[in-house]
């Protein structure tokens, strides 16, 4: 049981850490308002991945493992679903002005990602 735990809080660690790495580099190409065509295949992935990220937070994986999630996503799961939408919402988006092939899009849509990651830390994580 602990070992199920710990592997789902390794997996969903994993992917996060994945996901910091896609934002890490998108940024290079936001600053130089490059058109970021090239990430539509990456953000397919990202919006799948927060589509899915609640339920990679199953009851009992609060503990089981080394993790920062906080008691507020299980007391508020309606509220951390909501969380992981606006930042679904913001990458389609991303998506959109990655396929569009104008930079000052990508860079704007880019900007608007951000703040909905730290919206849900803020919250639902620990420091
Ligand atoms: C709905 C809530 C939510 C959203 C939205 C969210 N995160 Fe997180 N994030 C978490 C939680 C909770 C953890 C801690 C997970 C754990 O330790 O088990 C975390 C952890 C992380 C980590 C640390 C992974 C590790 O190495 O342990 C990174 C990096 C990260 N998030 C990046 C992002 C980025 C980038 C975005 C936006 C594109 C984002 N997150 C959006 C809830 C969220």
């Amino acid at each position: 049981m602990a070992l199920a735990q710990g592997d789902v809080i390794a997996a969903r660690r994993a992917g996060l850490k994945r996901m910091g790495e896609h934002m890490t580099a998108m940024k290079a190409a936001s600053d130089a308002r490059a058109p970021g065509t090239q990430f539509v295949g990456t953000l397919e992935e990202m919006i799948t991945f927060y589509q899915g990220l609640p339920a990679r937070f199953p009851a009992g994986t609060e503990s089981g493992g080394e993790t920062k999630a906080l008691p507020t996503i299980w007391s508020d799961p309606v509220g951390f679903s909501g969380a992981s939408a606006e930042t679904v919402a913001k990458l389609q988006a991303l998506r959109t002005a990655a396929a569009s092939g104008d930079g000052a899009a990508f860079e704007a849509a880019w900007k608007a990602v951000g703040p909905t990651c730290g919206a849900c830390h803020r919250t639902y994580r620990a420091r």
